[in-house]
This record gives structure tokens, C-alpha cells and sequence, in this order.
């Protein structure tokens, strides 16, 4: 059955206006600070370049076919994350409810960390040198915090072509070549290849910790967006003609080369000026501003860096409300700009504790930061949960007709079948054991 004929409301739905436009939101989507700021230092502390193989297996077992799962429900039903689930059982709504709190709330300190790349960015071209941790003492992390806050819902108060759209297709192409830019610069440092040597170099011994494993597993579902209802809710927007499989492959493929290229950029700085390459999630923030002051035009390069570091955020973020925004759309009559409004003063009160866990406050729970605390919760745990709900609630209730006609729509692969049976048996199953491993480590 058709939904869309069944939508509340009187205002038709929108769509991208092409694929092109869906696929740079897509894009725009997946890249954000999981690849920059995440993934070098991931790598780093898993192996090199052996953890590269846990992190593919789960992009092509379990990512790809997660995202074709999303795509495929939400054209399907043409609704949020809410009204999408319903409409396969009332039941199921809260699934919904669930996965758009989980969204709601890693964008919350997400935008923490989107603050800090503008405040880098600005502060750097106005030629003020910067120590992070001073910077983070200071009160401009939360202020940075409300600018991003209102820029990211005035976007998607603009809507889906005027608002998202248009945004990803300027900054996405935009990151590309600032991210050109920094490939060049950082290949031809002296000391790029010892850089690239520790990056990549394997320590095949670290594949038999399953701690890797799932590192590699939460990496790639934060990087692809999976899990958190974005691309159930992009989907909704799209149209029949397009291939979820090829365009899934495209978005996922973007995404893991921007994120490797990130981390041979990363390490052939830090090793050519003969800093700590293992500095953990400090590395963006605190080890490369350094190295950008003693460098020749460094303050070009640092506005470079965090300018790319910003689009790849914000075009991240705003998916992110746009999960909450549908939501609310499409179960009350709220408007776009009075949903927009009213998650930012959620997102405002959620993300404030992370917003002052550096400063002199030095807010924490758990003897942890209570940004650090969000993101291992929500960022890490929270998000292969709603996965795992996502893929039970769309495979074991929804009639498998449905989901593998959407998925074979316009593909010569014709794969739905095998898709729909890794996501109904193996996938819950992989999630369910990397879920219980993960409590009993966290524990
Ligand atoms: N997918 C987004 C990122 O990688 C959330 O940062």
C-alpha cells in the first residue's frame, strides 16, 4: 500500500529536488566530525591500519545494508521516524519516540564541538592565537554553542530544498576541496611518510580484542549515520526513481575515503612537526593548533582546517534535527520554524552540562566530563540500540514484500532479498552481541 496518499495534513510532502541534491545531503549527512575529528585518532588507538578491516567488514555487513533499510521504510511510508514506524504498527511509534530522543540528544553536544570549530575558525582568521585549554575556560564555548544552535535550526526551518538542500550542496563540494587543500599541503611534508607509516602500518595482534571490533562497529555506524533515524526521515523525502542500493554504496564510499584521507592529513602533520600522534580526541583541538602557530602560514592553513571541520558539522547537525523537526511536523500541525524553534531550546538545555564540562566549572558525572559521559552513552551505546530496534521493528513487523520491493526499485542487483535477510537474522543478532559486550565493558 501506498502512504503517501494517506499523509496527515494538507501540505504535500517535499522532496529533494534531484538525486543529486539527496545525495550531497546524504553525503553532507555522513561527513561530519566522526571522519575529521574522530576517525584519526580512532585508528590510532586500534591498530592502524589493521583496525581498517573490522571498520570495513562493518560498513559493508552491517552499515550499508542499515542504510538501505532506512531509505527504503521511509520512502516507503513517507513519514518521520514516528509516523513511519506507526504506519507499520501503532505499537511501534515509540521505537520512534526513542530514536528521535537518542538523535535529539547527541546533537545536543554535537553542537558543543560544531561551536569550537567556529570559534577556531573565526578566531584564527582574526589572527588570535589559540590554546584550547584556555579557550575551553573561557565562556565563548557556550556562546559558540547558541550561534550554532540557531544557525543549524534556521536551515532547516527553510525546509528540505530551500533549507537542507541547498546548504549540503554548497559546503559538501566546499569541504571537498579545502580537504584538497590540506591533502597537498600535508603529503609533501618531510616527515608525511613516517606519519603515514604509524598510521597505516598493522598490528594485526589488536584484531583479537573485540574492543576493536567494536570500536570499529561504533565508528562506522557514527560516520554512516545509521541508527538515529536520519536517513529513515531523508528517505521519506525521496523519489521512487532513485536506486537506494547504488546511492547508499556512493554515500557510504565518500564517506570512508574522506575519513582516511583525514587521518593520513592528520598524521603527516603531526609526525612532520614532531608532536604526540596518539593525543586521543584532543588531537583537532589541542595538538594541531600548535602546530598551526609555528608553521609558515599557519593561520591560513588553521582556517583551512576548522572551516572544513565546521561544514562537515553543520551539514551533520542539521540532519540530525531535521529526525525531531519531521516529527513534529508530521504529528502535530506545528510548523517547520515553530518545531525548529522548539528543539533548539531543548538541544539548548540538554547541551549546556556538555557545554560547560571544560570550563572552570568543570562539569562532570561519573568522575567523566559530561560531554565525554553523552558521547559514550548516546554516541557510542545508545546509537547500535536504536539500530537494533530499527532493524527488529522494520524486518519482523513490516511485510518483507514491502521492504525488498523498495529496495529492488530501479537496481540491476536485485539484492533485496539477501539484504532484507541479513537484516532480519544476522545483523539484530551482531548488534544484540556487540550491545551486551559493550554494557559489560562500559560496566
Ligand atoms: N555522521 C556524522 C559524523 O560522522 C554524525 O560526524
Amino acid at each position: 500500500m501506498i502512504y503517501a496518499a494517506h499523509q496527515e495534513g494538507t501540505m504535500p510532502r517535499e522532496r529533494w529536488s534531484s538525486r543529486i541534491g539527496f545525495l550531497l545531503a546524504g553525503i553532507g549527512s555522513a561527513v561530519g566530525l566522526g571522519n575529521i575529528w574522530r576517525f584519526p585518532y580512532i585508528v590510532g588507538q586500534n591498530g592502524g591500519g589493521a583496525f581498517l578491516i573490522p571498520y570495513l567488514i562493518s560498513i559493508l555487513l552491517l552499515g550499508i545494508p542499515l542504510m538501505i533499510l532506512e531509505f527504503a521504510v521511509g520512502r516507503h511510508f513517507r513519514g518521520s521516524t514516528v509516523s513511519s514506524l506507526k504506519r507499520i504498527r501503532n505499537e511501534l511509534k515509540w521505537i520512534g519516540v526513542i530514536v528521535t530522543i537518542v538523535s535529539t540528544v547527541i546533537l545536543s553536544y554535537y553542537l558543543v564541538i560544531t561551536g569550537w570549530t567556529l570559534a577556531f575558525f573565526i578566531f584564527m582568521l582574526s589572527g588570535t592565537e589559540l590554546v584550547f585549554g584556555e579557550f575551553i575556560q573561557t565562556y565563548f564555548s557556550p556562546l559558540f554553542f547558541v550561534i550554532v544552535v540557531f544557525m543549524t535550526s534556521f536551515i532547516v526551518a527553510k525546509g528540505i530544498r530551500r533549507g537542507i538542500e541547498r546548504t549540503s550542496t554548497i559546503m559538501v563540494p566546499a569541504l571537498m576541496g579545502l580537504l584538497a587543500v590540506m591533502v597537498v599541503y600535508a603529503l609533501t611534508l618531510p616527515k608525511a611518510v613516517d606519519g603515514i607509516s604509524f598510521y597505516l602500518t598493522p598490528d594485526f595482534s589488536r584484531l583479537l580484542d573485540y574492543s576493536v571490533w567494536i570500536a570499529a562497529l561504533g565508528q562506522a555506524f557514527f560516520s554512516l549515520s545509521v541508527g538515529s533515524g536520519i536517513l529513515l526521515t531523508y528517505g521519506s523525502y525521496l523519489d521512487e526513481r532513485v536506486s537506494l542500493e547504488s546511492n547508499s554504496g556512493i554515500i557510504a564510499l565518500s564517506d570512508s575515503l574522506i575519513s582516511f584521507i583525514s587521518g593520513l592529513v592528520v598524521f603527516s602533520i603531526v609526525f612532520s612537526f614532531n608532536f604526540e600522534p596518539a593525543a586521543g580526541p584532543s588531537l583537532a583541538f589541542a595538538t594541531l593548533p600548535l602546530i598551526f602557530m609555528k608553521v609558515p602560514y599557519g593561520f591560513l592553513l588553521a582556517d583551512v582546517f576548522y572551516l572544513l571541520l565546521f561544514f562537515a558539522a553543520l551539514t551533520s547537525a542539521i540532519s540530525m534535527l531535521e529526525v525531531g523537526v519531521a516529527v513534529l511536523v508530521d504529528e502535530t500541525s506545528m510548523s517547520r520554524l515553530k518545531a525548529a524553534s522548539l528543539l533548539s531550546v531543548i538541544i539548548l538545555v540538554l547541551g549546556f552540562p556538555a557545554a560547560l564540562s571544560y570550563s572552570r566549572i568543570g562539569l562532570q558525572l561519573l568522575n567523566t566530563p559530561v560531554l565525554d559521559l553523552m558521547d559514550r552513552l548516546f554516541g557510542s551505546l545508545a546509537i547500535i540500540f536504536t539500530a537494533l530496534l530499527i532493524s527488529v521493528s522494520s524486518t519482523w513487523f513490516c511485510p518483507k514484500r514491502t521492504i525488498v520491493n523498495q529496495i529492488n526499485k530501479n537496481t540491476k542487483c536485485n539484492l533485496g532479498a539477501i539484504i532484507f535477510f541479513l537484516l532480519k537474522y544476522i545483523i539484530p543478532l551482531a548488534l544484540f552481541f556487540v550491545l551486551v559486550s559493550s554494557i559489560i565493558g562500559y560496566a
